[in-house]
């Protein structure tokens, strides 16, 4: 995927110096998500969806993409955590905020800024399917096809990018960058 221009950060403390190399940028974002919304919209339009925001990373993504569907669906949240504050996945999920609705009988769409090994998505799966939901589909935003040990069915999926760490549109180092309106690497720097 070509990089589209370079982008300097200066963070202020309590931000070391990284520098940002844009990877997605604002409009091929917006386009994709309008792109996923007339998927979903082919899809669950009809069936009355729960559309289940995965928090933290996916709230910027579940914010633009309900916004552009005109059909009847509610929104729910739930929270899995298998990083803490490393980069490195820890090979660990665990629930620690539930949805609060019952979902049996229900549609529902998953909604992940990212799928990375795939340890989330398919305990998210199981958990929910052992709900008696009617159906389970899961959208993600990014995909790291280099990291997908275990096949995760990503239904709608937004854009498939290298194995490096990315931040921005929700997606967060150590609980920062959330609010870059674009997708970008990270790199330390010294200066
Ligand atoms: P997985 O279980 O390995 O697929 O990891 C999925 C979760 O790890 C995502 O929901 C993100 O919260 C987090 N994650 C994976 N890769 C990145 C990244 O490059 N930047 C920020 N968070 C990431
Ligand atoms: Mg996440």
């Amino acid at each position: 995927m070509a990089i589209e221009m370079k982008y300097k950060m200066k963070p202020e403390p309590p931000l070391p110096p990284h520098r940002m190399e844009i990877l997605i940028g604002e409009e091929e974002i917006r386009n994709r998500v309008a792109e996923i919304s007339r998927d979903v919209r082919d899809q669950l339009g009809e069936l009355d969806p729960i559309i289940v925001c995965v928090l933290k990373g996916a709230f910027v993504f579940v914010a633009d993409l309900v916004r552009q569907l005109d059909f009847p669906f509610s929104v729910d949240f739930l929270r899995a955590s298998s990083y803490g504050n490393s980069v490195v996945s820890t090979g660990e999920v665990k629930l620690e905020l539930d949805l609060q609705q019952a979902i049996s009988n229900r549609h529902v769409l998953v909604v992940e800024d990212i799928v990375d090994t795939g340890l989330t998505v398919q305990y998210l799966k199981s958990n929910l399917e052992s709900r008696n939901p009617a159906s389970v589909s899961v959208c993600s935003l990014l995909h790291k096809p280099a990291n997908n040990v275990k096949l995760a069915s990503v239904d709608f999926c937004g854009f498939e990018i290298p194995n490096d760490f990315v931040v921005g549109y929700g997606l967060d180092w150590q609980g920062y960058y959330r609010n870059l309106p674009f997708i970008a690497q990270v790199h330390e720097t010294d200066t």
